[in-house]
């Protein structure tokens, strides 16, 4: 049977990934935000029933950002998960109306969801999907192993593996998954709570202090986040770092060209250290954390060490990166090097303790990265959804209407063969 594309659509945290299934890139990549008039959601008994002409009256995305002076502006997702369904139902309406310009009815669609999602959520997901939008068929996919999917682009694994570690950082959390032939090992899934708009907030402020006055306070954070994106990469240590900086300056300081939003007038803003400050946090977050103090390289290294035992070889083999906060120049390097030295400690630790006995059996580590990174889940959602598995396992409008919304509380797991 033939389909048309499926309709996939990633929504994260900070922004929304939206497009077709069988393409590269997505369609569109813009804000999770929603601004409606009121600013507070109307409460309704029966969503679909209410909308009408008036409830028109709202924007989403980059549109919704730019009326926030005369719309309240809301964001739907919080650490991954929906928090306001009303607000996420016209969310999507316009994503689906406004920006795919599609009619439901004739497209299956791939949505996702976070590690530990309650299955409450894929019930509510799948009742607005079926009963507002009458789509034909949906198949809510975990990301990380969306993510998994994506990295067989990547060229550096010869298999089609659905077992690896995942390292997706994204605008509002950063979660390290372990996987196994498709499933999740929930129970050792650890998150940390730094992520992109922490890092933004740690260039503004690091700007904020040797800019003194020209950065107006309106455009610092959209500066910071530029500035980060563009300049921002990985070292290998930042004792010497500091030194080449104040050696030879010319080198690594920046000058970043920025447009007054109001007065038009140009200027510069000077970029140092935050070049490699910024990303240093995942590494040393005691840089802008108190409580918070585990590397990266070390949560990652626990998660597979919390793992069955005969999954870890798996685990360590294909780490793989996900989402905007792991694209930095020399992320995937350094951390590679920092987990192979934790192994390769504990290895030689057990070898000395075993008084030259026991030979351990070197342990590959492998960090993946690769071109589809940044847009990792929706591009791995992309690939899975033109499988002939997909539309076998997606659940269609005729079985939520015998059996009712719960029947989406579980998804079919794909296998490894796509
Ligand atoms: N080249 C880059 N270098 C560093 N950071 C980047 C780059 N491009 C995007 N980002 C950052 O990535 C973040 C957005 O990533 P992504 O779209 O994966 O998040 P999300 O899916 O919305 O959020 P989450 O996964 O936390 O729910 C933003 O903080 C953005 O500044
Ligand atoms: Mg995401």
């Amino acid at each position: 049977m033939s389909h048309l594309p499926a309709v996939v659509i990633d929504n994260g945290t900070g922004y929304t990934k939206m497009g077709f299934s069988g393409n590269t890139q997505p369609s569109y990549v813009i804000p999770t935000a929603i601004a409606t008039r009121d600013g507070i959601s109307k409460k309704s008994t029966n969503i679909a029933s209410k909308r009408g002409i008036e409830d028109l009256d709202f924007f989403i995305g980059d549109e919704a950002i730019a009326n926030s002076k005369t719309y309240g502006v809301n964001y739907p997702i919080r650490h991954g998960q929906v928090e306001n369904w009303d607000h996420m139902e016209r969310y999507w309406e316009q994503s689906i109306f406004k920006y795919l310009r599609c009619q439901p009815e004739d497209h299956y669609f791939l949505l996702t969801e976070p590690p530990l999602n309650p299955p409450e959520n894929r019930e509510q997901t799948a009742e607005i999907m079926f009963e507002s939008f009458n789509c034909q068929g949906l198949y809510i996919a975990v990301q990380a192993v969306l993510a998994l999917a994506a990295s067989w682009t990547s060229g550096k694994s010869s298999e089609k593996s659905l077992t690896g570690t995942v390292i997706d950082s994204g605008d509002g959390v950063t979660h390290v998954i372990p996987v196994a032939e498709g499933y999740v090992i929930g129970t050792s899934i650890k998150n940390i709570p730094i992520a992109g708009r922490d890092l933004t907030a740690f260039v503004q402020q690091l700007l904020r202090e040797h800019n003194e006055t020209q950065i107006p306070p309106e455009d610092s954070l959209e500066i910071a986040k530029r500035i980060k994106e563009e300049y921002a990469y990985v070292c290998p240590d930042i004792v010497k770092e500091f030194q080449r900086y104040d050696q030879e300056g010319e080198k690594y300081f920046k000058s970043f060209d920025a447009v007054h939003s109001v007065t038009q007038k140009s200027y510069k803003v000077d970029v140092g250290y935050e070049r490699f400050l910024a990303p240093e946090v995942f590494f040393n977050p005691e840089i802008i954390s108190s409580d918070f103090l585990t590397p990266l390289p070390e949560v990652v290294d626990n998660v597979i060490q919390t793992s069955p035992i005969d999954t870890r070889r798996g685990l360590y083999k294909n780490i793989v990166l996900s989402g905007g906060s792991t694209m930095f120049k020399d992320f995937g390097k350094r951390l590679q090097r920092d987990i192979k030295r934790i192994v390769d400690g504990r290895v030689k630790r057990s070898e000395e303790l075993s008084g030259g006995h026991l030979k351990a059996v070197p342990l590959d580590v492998n960090v993946i990265a690769h071109k589809k990174q940044r847009y990792a889940v929706w591009f791995g959602g992309s690939l899975m959804a033109t499988t002939e598995q997909f539309y076998t396992f997606s659940h269609t409008k005729a079985e939520y209407e015998e059996y009712g919304p719960s029947i989406c509380r579980h998804n079919r797991v794909f296998n490894s063969i796509a």
